[in-house]
Protein backbone atom coordinates (compact mmCIF):
# COMPACT_ATOMS: atom_id res chain seq x y z
CA UNK A 1 0.00 0.00 0.00
CA UNK A 2 2.38 2.52 1.44
CA UNK A 3 6.07 1.95 1.00
CA UNK A 4 8.70 3.73 2.36
CA UNK A 5 12.23 3.46 1.03
CA UNK A 6 15.44 5.22 2.74
CA UNK A 7 13.57 8.15 3.28
CA UNK A 8 15.98 10.65 4.49
CA UNK A 9 14.75 14.35 5.46
CA UNK A 10 17.64 17.25 6.04
CA UNK A 11 16.59 20.40 7.63
CA UNK A 12 18.42 23.76 6.03
CA UNK A 13 19.75 26.69 8.26
CA UNK A 14 22.50 28.85 7.73
CA UNK A 15 24.04 26.49 5.41
CA UNK A 16 24.22 23.56 7.93
CA UNK A 17 21.95 20.47 7.54
CA UNK A 18 20.23 18.49 9.73
CA UNK A 19 18.89 15.07 9.45
CA UNK A 20 16.48 14.22 11.79
CA UNK A 21 15.10 11.35 9.98
CA UNK A 22 18.06 9.25 8.20
CA UNK A 23 16.98 6.69 5.71
CA UNK A 24 14.14 5.34 7.39
CA UNK A 25 12.44 2.46 5.80
CA UNK A 26 9.10 0.92 6.35
CA UNK A 27 5.62 -0.38 4.34
CA UNK A 28 2.19 -0.23 5.18
CA UNK A 29 0.23 -2.61 4.29
CA UNK A 30 -3.81 -2.90 2.98
CA UNK A 31 -5.51 -3.14 5.91
CA UNK A 32 -2.89 -2.79 8.16
CA UNK A 33 -2.49 -0.56 11.67
CA UNK A 34 1.36 -0.07 12.04
CA UNK A 35 2.55 1.95 14.99
CA UNK A 36 5.37 4.13 14.75
CA UNK A 37 6.91 4.17 17.92
CA UNK A 38 9.37 6.36 19.94
CA UNK A 39 10.58 8.83 22.89
CA UNK A 40 9.84 12.40 21.45
CA UNK A 41 12.27 14.29 19.26
CA UNK A 42 13.46 10.67 17.56
CA UNK A 43 12.05 11.73 14.33
CA UNK A 44 8.22 10.33 13.92
CA UNK A 45 5.95 13.71 13.27
CA UNK A 46 8.82 14.62 10.91
CA UNK A 47 8.29 10.82 8.88
CA UNK A 48 4.55 11.53 8.81
CA UNK A 49 5.02 14.87 7.46
CA UNK A 50 7.46 13.94 4.83
CA UNK A 51 4.76 11.24 3.57
CA UNK A 52 2.57 14.26 2.46
CA UNK A 53 4.88 16.99 2.24
CA UNK A 54 3.49 19.11 4.99
CA UNK A 55 6.35 20.99 5.94
CA UNK A 56 6.06 25.03 7.48
CA UNK A 57 6.44 27.44 4.78
CA UNK A 58 9.47 28.51 5.87
CA UNK A 59 11.95 25.54 6.91
CA UNK A 60 13.94 24.37 4.13
CA UNK A 61 13.50 20.92 3.67
CA UNK A 62 15.37 18.08 1.58
CA UNK A 63 13.95 14.53 0.99
CA UNK A 64 15.86 11.88 -0.67
CA UNK A 65 14.43 7.95 -0.42
CA UNK A 66 11.35 7.67 -1.91
CA UNK A 67 7.79 7.41 -0.93
CA UNK A 68 5.54 4.86 -3.19
CA UNK A 69 1.78 5.18 -2.98
CA UNK A 70 0.24 2.99 -5.59
CA UNK A 71 3.26 2.85 -8.12
CA UNK A 72 4.09 6.87 -7.83
CA UNK A 73 6.67 8.71 -5.97
CA UNK A 74 5.07 11.22 -3.66
CA UNK A 75 8.77 12.77 -3.03
CA UNK A 76 8.69 13.38 -6.87
CA UNK A 77 4.75 14.25 -7.86
CA UNK A 78 3.94 17.99 -8.26
CA UNK A 79 2.01 19.98 -6.17
CA UNK A 80 -1.69 19.73 -7.85
CA UNK A 81 -1.14 15.82 -7.95
CA UNK A 82 -0.07 15.69 -4.06
CA UNK A 83 -2.90 18.16 -3.13
CA UNK A 84 -5.26 15.82 -4.96
CA UNK A 85 -3.63 13.10 -2.72
CA UNK A 86 -3.86 14.83 0.26
CA UNK A 87 -6.96 14.20 2.45
CA UNK A 88 -8.54 11.67 -0.46
CA UNK A 89 -5.85 8.99 -0.94
CA UNK A 90 -3.77 9.93 2.27
CA UNK A 91 -5.10 11.75 5.37
CA UNK A 92 -3.44 12.97 8.90
CA UNK A 93 -5.24 13.72 11.94
CA UNK A 94 -2.50 15.67 14.01
CA UNK A 95 -2.30 15.66 17.73
CA UNK A 96 -3.94 19.04 18.77
CA UNK A 97 -6.75 18.93 16.23
CA UNK A 98 -6.87 22.89 16.43
CA UNK A 99 -3.68 23.27 14.06
CA UNK A 100 -5.61 21.54 11.45
CA UNK A 101 -9.38 23.08 11.88
CA UNK A 102 -9.76 26.59 11.22
CA UNK A 103 -10.86 28.73 13.85
CA UNK A 104 -12.69 31.04 11.93
CA UNK A 105 -14.77 28.46 9.82
CA UNK A 106 -18.14 26.96 10.95
CA UNK A 107 -17.48 22.86 11.16
CA UNK A 108 -20.07 21.79 8.84
CA UNK A 109 -18.47 24.46 5.92
CA UNK A 110 -15.00 23.01 6.80
CA UNK A 111 -16.04 19.38 6.16
CA UNK A 112 -18.33 20.24 2.76
CA UNK A 113 -14.77 22.11 1.79
CA UNK A 114 -12.85 18.90 1.76
CA UNK A 115 -15.86 16.97 -0.24
CA UNK A 116 -15.88 19.95 -2.50
CA UNK A 117 -12.64 19.66 -3.35
CA UNK A 118 -12.25 15.53 -3.74
CA UNK A 119 -15.51 14.89 -5.25
CA UNK A 120 -18.15 15.84 -7.65
CA UNK A 121 -20.95 15.95 -4.89
CA UNK A 122 -24.00 18.69 -5.50
CA UNK A 123 -24.28 21.01 -2.51
CA UNK A 124 -27.18 19.07 -0.60
CA UNK A 125 -25.22 15.63 -1.27
CA UNK A 126 -22.27 17.37 0.73
CA UNK A 127 -24.51 18.55 3.72
CA UNK A 128 -25.99 15.75 3.78
CA UNK A 129 -22.93 13.35 3.94
CA UNK A 130 -21.43 15.57 6.82
CA UNK A 131 -23.82 15.00 8.68
CA UNK A 132 -23.81 11.66 8.17
CA UNK A 133 -19.92 11.65 8.72
CA UNK A 134 -19.93 13.50 11.98
CA UNK A 135 -23.07 11.15 13.32
CA UNK A 136 -20.83 7.95 12.29
CA UNK A 137 -18.09 9.49 14.63
CA UNK A 138 -20.57 9.45 17.62
CA UNK A 139 -21.43 13.22 17.78
CA UNK A 140 -25.01 13.09 18.19
CA UNK A 141 -26.28 17.05 17.86
CA UNK A 142 -24.37 16.98 14.15
CA UNK A 143 -27.24 18.89 13.02
CA UNK A 144 -26.40 21.82 14.92
CA UNK A 145 -22.59 21.16 14.97
CA UNK A 146 -21.99 21.66 11.33
CA UNK A 147 -23.23 25.37 12.24
CA UNK A 148 -21.03 25.91 14.92
CA UNK A 149 -17.00 26.96 15.44
CA UNK A 150 -14.29 24.40 16.34
CA UNK A 151 -13.62 26.22 19.98
CA UNK A 152 -17.15 25.77 21.22
CA UNK A 153 -16.31 22.09 21.14
CA UNK A 154 -14.32 20.49 23.90
CA UNK A 155 -11.40 18.48 23.19
CA UNK A 156 -12.55 14.82 22.37
CA UNK A 157 -15.34 16.54 20.18
CA UNK A 158 -12.55 18.13 17.97
CA UNK A 159 -10.65 15.04 18.09
CA UNK A 160 -13.47 13.38 16.57
CA UNK A 161 -14.21 16.22 14.20
CA UNK A 162 -11.27 15.65 12.82
CA UNK A 163 -11.43 11.65 12.47
CA UNK A 164 -14.62 12.87 10.48
CA UNK A 165 -13.00 15.20 8.33
CA UNK A 166 -10.07 12.42 7.74
CA UNK A 167 -12.26 9.48 6.42
CA UNK A 168 -14.93 11.57 4.43
CA UNK A 169 -13.62 10.88 1.44
CA UNK A 170 -12.63 7.54 2.02
CA UNK A 171 -8.53 7.32 2.23
CA UNK A 172 -6.66 4.16 1.59
CA UNK A 173 -4.54 5.57 4.43
CA UNK A 174 -4.91 7.28 7.90
CA UNK A 175 -1.85 8.93 9.11
CA UNK A 176 -2.85 9.54 13.10
CA UNK A 177 0.60 11.64 14.96
CA UNK A 178 -0.38 10.73 18.89
CA UNK A 179 -4.06 11.32 17.73
CA UNK A 180 -5.09 10.59 21.61
CA UNK A 181 -1.78 12.33 23.35
CA UNK A 182 -3.45 15.37 24.65
CA UNK A 183 -7.04 13.96 25.60
CA UNK A 184 -7.97 12.59 28.90
CA UNK A 185 -7.66 8.43 29.32
CA UNK A 186 -11.46 7.32 29.00
CA UNK A 187 -12.57 9.92 25.99
CA UNK A 188 -8.93 8.15 24.64
CA UNK A 189 -9.78 4.80 25.04
CA UNK A 190 -13.41 5.68 23.23
CA UNK A 191 -11.51 7.46 20.24
CA UNK A 192 -9.30 4.17 19.68
CA UNK A 193 -12.59 2.29 19.73
CA UNK A 194 -13.78 4.70 17.13
CA UNK A 195 -10.78 4.22 15.08
CA UNK A 196 -11.02 0.45 15.25
CA UNK A 197 -14.12 0.29 14.70
CA UNK A 198 -14.26 2.23 11.30
CA UNK A 199 -10.71 0.81 10.36
CA UNK A 200 -12.32 -2.20 10.13
CA UNK A 201 -15.97 -1.04 8.53
CA UNK A 202 -14.01 1.06 6.40
CA UNK A 203 -10.62 -1.11 5.62
CA UNK A 204 -8.04 1.87 6.19
CA UNK A 205 -4.58 1.51 6.53
CA UNK A 206 -3.52 2.83 9.35
CA UNK A 207 -0.10 4.38 10.08
CA UNK A 208 -0.20 4.98 13.81
CA UNK A 209 2.33 7.64 15.59
CA UNK A 210 3.02 7.05 19.25
CA UNK A 211 5.14 7.15 22.33
CA UNK A 212 2.83 5.06 24.12
CA UNK A 213 2.97 0.87 23.95
CA UNK A 214 -0.60 0.64 25.05
CA UNK A 215 -1.41 2.21 22.31
CA UNK A 216 0.75 0.08 19.82
CA UNK A 217 -0.51 -3.16 21.99
CA UNK A 218 -4.28 -2.21 21.56
CA UNK A 219 -3.76 -1.06 17.77
CA UNK A 220 -1.67 -2.46 15.26
CA UNK A 221 -0.49 -5.84 13.92
CA UNK A 222 2.95 -4.59 13.40
CA UNK A 223 5.18 -1.92 14.76
CA UNK A 224 8.20 0.25 13.64
CA UNK A 225 10.81 1.70 16.43
CA UNK A 226 12.44 4.46 15.87
CA UNK A 227 15.27 5.90 17.66
CA UNK A 228 17.21 9.44 16.79
CA UNK A 229 16.01 9.31 13.72
CA UNK A 230 16.44 5.66 12.39
CA UNK A 231 14.01 2.46 12.72
CA UNK A 232 16.03 0.56 15.59
CA UNK A 233 13.19 -2.61 15.28
CA UNK A 234 10.52 -3.33 13.31
CA UNK A 235 8.78 -6.54 13.83
CA UNK A 236 4.66 -7.95 14.44
CA UNK A 237 3.12 -6.55 18.37
CA UNK A 238 3.10 -10.04 19.15
CA UNK A 239 7.19 -10.56 19.07
CA UNK A 240 7.73 -7.18 20.26
CA UNK A 241 6.12 -7.66 23.69
CA UNK A 242 7.10 -11.11 23.96
CA UNK A 243 11.03 -11.07 22.61
CA UNK A 244 12.37 -7.24 22.08
CA UNK A 245 15.24 -7.51 20.12
CA UNK A 246 16.87 -4.11 20.84
CA UNK A 247 17.91 -2.89 23.99
CA UNK A 248 15.83 0.42 23.80
CA UNK A 249 12.54 -1.45 23.36
CA UNK A 250 13.57 -3.63 26.18
CA UNK A 251 14.35 0.10 28.25
CA UNK A 252 10.73 1.31 26.59
CA UNK A 253 8.75 -1.50 28.28
CA UNK A 254 10.56 -1.47 31.30
CA UNK A 255 9.94 2.58 32.08
CA UNK A 256 6.27 1.86 31.28
CA UNK A 257 3.74 1.09 34.67
CA UNK A 258 3.53 -2.58 34.70
CA UNK A 259 -0.16 -3.82 36.09
CA UNK A 260 0.40 -5.96 38.70
CA UNK A 261 3.34 -3.07 40.12
CA UNK A 262 2.95 -2.63 43.85
CA UNK A 263 2.30 1.13 44.37
CA UNK A 264 5.35 3.06 45.22
CA UNK A 265 7.42 0.64 42.82
CA UNK A 266 9.01 2.47 41.02
CA UNK A 267 9.68 2.77 37.36
CA UNK A 268 13.47 2.15 35.57
CA UNK A 269 13.36 5.72 33.09
CA UNK A 270 16.20 5.74 30.57
CA UNK A 271 19.02 7.53 31.78
CA UNK A 272 20.09 10.52 29.27
CA UNK A 273 17.94 11.88 26.31
CA UNK A 274 17.97 11.36 22.75
CA UNK A 275 20.80 12.72 21.02
CA UNK A 276 19.17 15.62 18.88
CA UNK A 277 19.78 15.59 14.81
CA UNK A 278 23.54 15.29 14.20
CA UNK A 279 24.81 15.10 17.30
CA UNK A 280 24.87 11.22 17.36
CA UNK A 281 28.64 9.90 17.11
CA UNK A 282 29.38 7.16 14.37
CA UNK A 283 28.38 4.11 15.91
CA UNK A 284 24.91 2.65 17.76
CA UNK A 285 22.90 6.23 18.16
CA UNK A 286 21.25 4.34 21.65
CA UNK A 287 24.76 3.33 22.74
CA UNK A 288 25.10 6.34 25.39
CA UNK A 289 22.30 5.35 26.85
CA UNK A 290 23.20 1.45 26.58
CA UNK A 291 23.86 -0.61 29.77
CA UNK A 292 25.11 -3.70 27.15
CA UNK A 293 27.31 -1.07 25.07
CA UNK A 294 31.01 -2.03 24.21
CA UNK A 295 33.88 -0.43 22.12
CA UNK A 296 32.12 -1.19 18.76
CA UNK A 297 29.37 0.01 19.29
CA UNK A 298 30.64 3.08 20.02
CA UNK A 299 32.23 2.71 16.91
CA UNK A 300 30.55 1.58 14.28
CA UNK A 301 26.56 1.45 13.62
CA UNK A 302 25.21 -1.66 13.17
CA UNK A 303 22.44 -2.54 10.14
CA UNK A 304 19.24 -3.31 10.86
CA UNK A 305 19.33 -7.64 10.49
CA UNK A 306 16.87 -10.05 10.97
CA UNK A 307 17.04 -11.82 14.32
CA UNK A 308 14.06 -13.39 13.73
CA UNK A 309 11.90 -14.66 11.04
CA UNK A 310 10.32 -11.02 10.19
CA UNK A 311 11.46 -9.39 12.94
CA UNK A 312 14.49 -6.88 12.54
CA UNK A 313 16.56 -5.10 15.01
CA UNK A 314 19.88 -2.57 14.55
CA UNK A 315 22.24 -3.95 17.17
CA UNK A 316 25.67 -5.77 17.85
CA UNK A 317 24.38 -7.87 20.91
CA UNK A 318 20.27 -8.03 19.96
CA UNK A 319 18.10 -10.21 22.10
N1 LIG B 1 10.81 22.39 10.63
C1 LIG B 1 11.88 21.94 11.31
N2 LIG B 1 13.08 22.54 11.18
C2 LIG B 1 14.18 22.09 11.85
N3 LIG B 1 14.16 21.03 12.69
C3 LIG B 1 13.00 20.39 12.88
C4 LIG B 1 11.78 20.81 12.21
N4 LIG B 1 10.78 19.97 12.59
C5 LIG B 1 11.35 19.10 13.45
N5 LIG B 1 12.65 19.34 13.63
C6 LIG B 1 13.57 18.56 14.50
O1 LIG B 1 13.52 17.21 14.11
C7 LIG B 1 13.66 16.35 15.25
C8 LIG B 1 12.55 15.32 15.25
O2 LIG B 1 11.32 15.96 15.52
P1 LIG B 1 9.92 15.23 15.47
O3 LIG B 1 8.89 16.29 15.65
O4 LIG B 1 9.81 14.36 14.27
O5 LIG B 1 9.96 14.28 16.76
P2 LIG B 1 8.83 13.31 17.30
O6 LIG B 1 9.41 11.94 17.31
O7 LIG B 1 7.58 13.51 16.54
O8 LIG B 1 8.67 13.80 18.81
P3 LIG B 1 7.35 14.02 19.69
O9 LIG B 1 7.07 12.69 20.32
O10 LIG B 1 7.78 15.03 20.71
O11 LIG B 1 6.25 14.50 18.82
C9 LIG B 1 13.66 17.25 16.47
O12 LIG B 1 14.98 17.39 16.91
C10 LIG B 1 13.12 18.56 15.95
O13 LIG B 1 13.66 19.64 16.67
MG1 LIG C 1 5.70 14.29 17.04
Amino acid sequence: MLEVKHLKVEFISHGKSIAPVDEVSFTVGANETVGLLGESGCGKSVTALSILRLFPLASKVRLSGSVTYQGRDLLTVDDADLRAIRGKQIAMIFQEPMTSLNPLQKIGAQLGEMLRMHTALSRSERDSKVIAMLQRVGLSRAEQLVNEYPHSLSGGMRQRVMIAMALLCDPGILICDEPTTALDVTIQAQILDLMRQLKQEQGTSILMITHDLGVVAEMCERVIVMYAGQVVEQSSVRDLFDAPAHPYTQALMRARPALDATPGQRLTAIPGSVPPPGMAGAGCRFAARCAKADDICREQMPALTEVASGHLARCWYPN
